[in-house]
């Protein structure tokens, strides 16, 4: 696969050929474009917890075409939902993916909901830009574009959108430890997409807050609370402090599938775990992979619906 802008099938397909669920495998970019097949729910749990496919909207999606699967394979549909839902707790798009399949478990209607997706994706973009002045240089964190939603991306089409529309400078790309969805997945689409960009390290976002180098701070979700507070990739937090501290708004922006009316507040959300040899092969460690930011440090919530303000309670709500 050559170096072009990615479609949405180019992320992740389901082929009745095998069949088989195809994806572009994360954990080899960029330095390799390859693909991954999956041919049963077994190689694509693998898959989802090895990250090669990742990000909340996208393992949604990728856990709907293997609901597809299963069924085409005959197999025990609630032994296959509960193993795809339980590979990354914190994104609530994979629970939610897997009950919109449950009616109809076929390929046409994971298709459905991979163009849905997309299409919000482009929707909340657009209103996202509303929120940029002239000239905005944002940092952004992880990676919440195309890959991580299936095509289009939140955070990252948001920027997208604003650079087509001549209103973004240039995007800090915070490197994203320990894995670097920024510096391997966000700068790669960046660049693919001619958006000016550098990557710096995580810590380096508060001294370019304190230059005043940074306009605003722009995130995608893993899961939004009812009341607002945002679990997203570990690291946002920190973020948010910051931008408070520097009086720079933080928006997230993400689709009605990342909102989880269900779970109250932020302490309720389930944090993921995973391994600590992702930080390091010879030492102890803890490796929270997500972190909670509490609603008030948030601006705006951006969704294909609109953009939601403070009090979240209600306007959240609306949204239902
Ligand atoms: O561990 P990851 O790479 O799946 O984490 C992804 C994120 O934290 C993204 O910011 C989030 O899923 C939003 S994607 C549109």
């Amino acid at each position: 696969m050559g170096r072009r802008h990615l479609g949405p099938e180019d992320i992740v397909r389901y082929e009745e050929d095998g069949p088989k669920v195809v994806l572009l495998d994360q954990r080899r970019l960029p330095d390799d474009v390859v693909e991954l097949e999956c041919r049963t729910v077994g190689d694509l749990v693998t898959a989802i917890d090895e990250l090669a496919i990742r990000g909340a909207p996208a393992i949604g999606i990728a856990a709907a075409y293997g609901l597809a699967l299963a069924a085409e394979h005959g197999e025990d549909l609630d032994a296959a939902t509960a193993a795809l839902a339980a590979t990354r707790p914190t994104a609530v798009n994979l629970a939610w993916a897997l009950g919109q399949m449950r009616d109809e478990p076929t390929p046409a209607r994971a298709r459905a909901l991979h163009e849905d997706e997309v299409g919000r994706c482009r929707a909340m973009a657009a209103h996202a830009a509303e929120l940029f002045g002239p000239s905005t240089r944002a940092l952004t964190h992880c990676n919440a574009g195309g890959l991580a939603t299936g095509g289009y991306g939140s955070a990252v089409g948001a920027l997208r959108t604003a650079w087509e529309l001549g209103l973004l400078e240039r995007v800090w790309v915070d490197e994203t430890r320990p894995l670097l969805q920024g510096s391997r997945l966000t700068a790669w689409e960046l660049e693919a997409a001619g958006v000016p960009y550098a990557v710096i390290a995580d810590s380096a976002a508060a001294a370019l807050m304190a230059s005043g180098e940074v306009d605003c701070v722009v995130t995608g979700a893993d899961r939004i609370a009812a009341n607002g507070d945002t679990a997203n990739k570990i690291g946002t937090y920190s973020l948010a402090v910051l931008a408070a501290h520097h009086g720079l708004p933080l928006y997230v922006v993400a689709p009605t599938s990342t909102v989880d009316l269900a779970t109250a507040t932020g302490a309720e959300i389930p944090i993921e775990e995973r391994a600590g040899s992702e930080i390091t092969a010879r030492f102890a460690a803890r490796n929270p992979a997500f972190d909670v930011t509490p609603a008030g440090l948030i601006a705006a919530i951006v969704t294909e619906l609109g953009v939601q303000r403070a009090p979240y309670a209600q306007s959240l709500a609306a949204l239902a």
